[in-house]
């Protein structure tokens, strides 16, 4: 078969149809929003805000840390340590942390599905706790090992926490306010780099003398979140779809929701789970293995990559270091400075995602970003000119806002808009691992490749955004305002997906308003 995507399906008819049901689904939401929904969702997403943390928390202190590795080896060896064995431990502290979200994120279905996701948040919490003690008692100890096995530990937590979160908030949202809710991860996400980059200051806790509580922070939410979390309801979904225990999970729905009658959201869950059972759970060599998924994960793990290898975290690990290169003089404001601009613009994405739609965001985003690596190229090259400075911080201002219009939002929920029940835990497991995979690629080599390529080093990037720009051109399908079904039925076709031989899947038409070609799928 033939599948088209892209083509405008909306008529005038079909456009008047969607204002009036909006209209009508507006007063719906405003009596399902309650405030324990909220109190619920706020206490989930303390995990996006703790990812946030310690993805941003590394980068004021890196003077700091450089010297405690130099005095430790004092210490031990009576000499000072080498300048290259310095930038290995500090670039290892920096991106093991992403080692830890590897092997976190891949294995989120397993903790998910067991535990459940509340208990599993709180289980979570623990890795918190003894991550943010070894870093804590690092200088007590004399040992940069804490370092480096504390932030291995903090990345295995923030890795389950990308998953966690993210699953928590969809599964106990109301289905029409569920995409809103869901770019609140991303949002937690930025405001968690925010307040490290405010504590960071050195009058704060950057300090000689308090980096490590800096470092061991993270302890204090994952305590508050294990108060909140037993006063949250386990997901309905999880209660209904997963432990078949139908009474609890309406007493959890007539909570969140709060009014008896709940059995709207009680047929679609068991509609839900009706279809689970008929769609078998695709492993992941299955989902390597099968044609008609072969597509959609392309362009999941692309837009992952996107994410991490547009250099945004060569940004939130180094900017210090980058705007101290630039010939900035008070480096750590513009650091802040950055992460407001995060935050911000994190939220103009938020009202834009559903009028502009991703794809298009998404490419403004990576053409925006390659455009303000070429400037900060520049403006590295000619550091000699002090009236450049304003320049180098703009440049890296409008790297983070384009980052922010797309990249950064977008490959998180996406992966769970193109695929279906059966396969998207699976799809979630790689693309999640993708994405810290190449998170810890940037992370452990930016130092190295800023030592070799000097004021070039975003050339790289420049180039991988250019790529990827051209990849969601050609590639990326629209999926804003399609159901997860009405996505996944195009990239699967009618047929279950078992049944589905390669050759009835074969080629794809891609969403474009200039052209209408086709690529081949397989
Ligand atoms: C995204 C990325 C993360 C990055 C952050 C910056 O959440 O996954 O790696 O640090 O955005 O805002």
């Amino acid at each position: 078969g033939v599948f088209i995507l892209g083509q405008e399906q909306d008529t005038l008819g079909g456009r008047f149809d969607a204002t009036q049901s909006f209209v009508g689904e507006m007063s719906d939401l405003q009596k399902e929003v309650t405030c324990y929904l909220l109190f619920s969702l706020a206490t989930a997403v303390i995990g996006s805000l703790q990812f946030g943390y310690n993805t941003g928390v590394i980068n004021a202190p890196e003077q700091k840390l450089r010297t405690f590795f130099n005095n430790t080896w004092m210490e031990r060896y009576g000499k000072p340590i080498d300048p290259g064995v310095c930038t290995i431990v500090w670039s290892l502290a920096v991106a093991i942390f992403s080692v830890g979200g590897m092997v976190g994120s891949f294995s989120v279905g397993v903790l998910a599905n067991k535990f459940g996701r509340r208990n599993s948040m709180f289980l979570v919490n623990i890795l918190a706790v003894i991550g943010g003690g070894l870093m804590g008692f690092c200088t007590l100890f004399s040992s940069f090992e804490m370092v480096i096995a504390g932030r291995l530990v903090i990345g295995l937590f923030c890795g389950l926490f990308t998953g966690l979160t993210p699953m928590y908030v969809g599964e106990v949202s109301p289905t029409p306010l569920r995409g809103a809710f869901g770019t609140l991860h991303q949002l937690g996400v930025v405001v968690g780099i925010l307040i490290a980059q405010v504590f960071g200051l050195e009058f704060l806790l950057g300090s000689d003398k308090l980096w490590p509580v800096l470092l061991a922070l993270t302890v204090i939410p994952a305590v508050l979140q294990c108060f909140l979390l037993p006063f949250c309801p386990e997901s309905p979904r999880y209660l209904l779809i997963n432990l078949n225990k139908e009474e609890q999970a309406r007493k959890a729905l007539v909570r969140l929701r709060g009014c008896e009658d709940v059995s709207k959201d009680m047929q679609e869950m068991k509609e839900e789970s009706v279809k689970m059972n008929m769609e078998k759970r695709v492993t992941i060599p299955e989902l390597f293995r099968t044609a008609v998924y072969r597509q959609p994960l392309l362009i999941a793990v692309m837009l992952q990559l996107s994410q991490q290898l547009s250099g945004i975290n060569a940004v939130f690990y180094y900017s210090t270091g980058i705007f101290e290169s630039a010939g900035v003089t008070q480096p750590i404001y513009a650091t802040i400075g950055a992460g407001i601009v995060n935050t911000v613009f994190t939220v103009v994405s938020l009202f834009l995602v559903e009028r502009a739609g991703r794809r298009t965001l998404h490419l403004i985003g990576l053409g925006g970003m390659a455009v303000s690596a070429l400037l900060m190229t520049i403006t590295l090259l000619l550091d000699y000119l002090p009236s450049l400075n304003y320049v180098s911080i703009a440049a890296v201002f409008a790297f983070v806002a384009m980052f922010e219009m797309g990249p950064g939002p977008i490959p998180w929920f996406i992966v769970a808009e193109l695929f279906s029940q059966g396969p998207r835990p699976a799809a979630m497991a790689v693309a999640g691992c993708s994405n810290w995979t190449a998170n810890f690629l940037v992370g452990i080599s930016f130092p190295k490749l800023k030592e070799l390529c000097g004021p070039y080093v975003f050339i790289i990037f420049t180039v991988f955004l250019i790529f990827f720009f051209i990849f969601t051109f050609i590639r990326v399908p629209e999926t804003k305002g399609r159901t997860f079904e009405e996505i996944a039925q195009v990239f699967s076709g009618a047929p279950p997906p078992s049944s589905t031989s390669p050759q009835e899947v074969d080629v794809v038409t891609v969403p474009s308003s200039t052209s209408k070609e086709k690529v081949p799928l397989v």
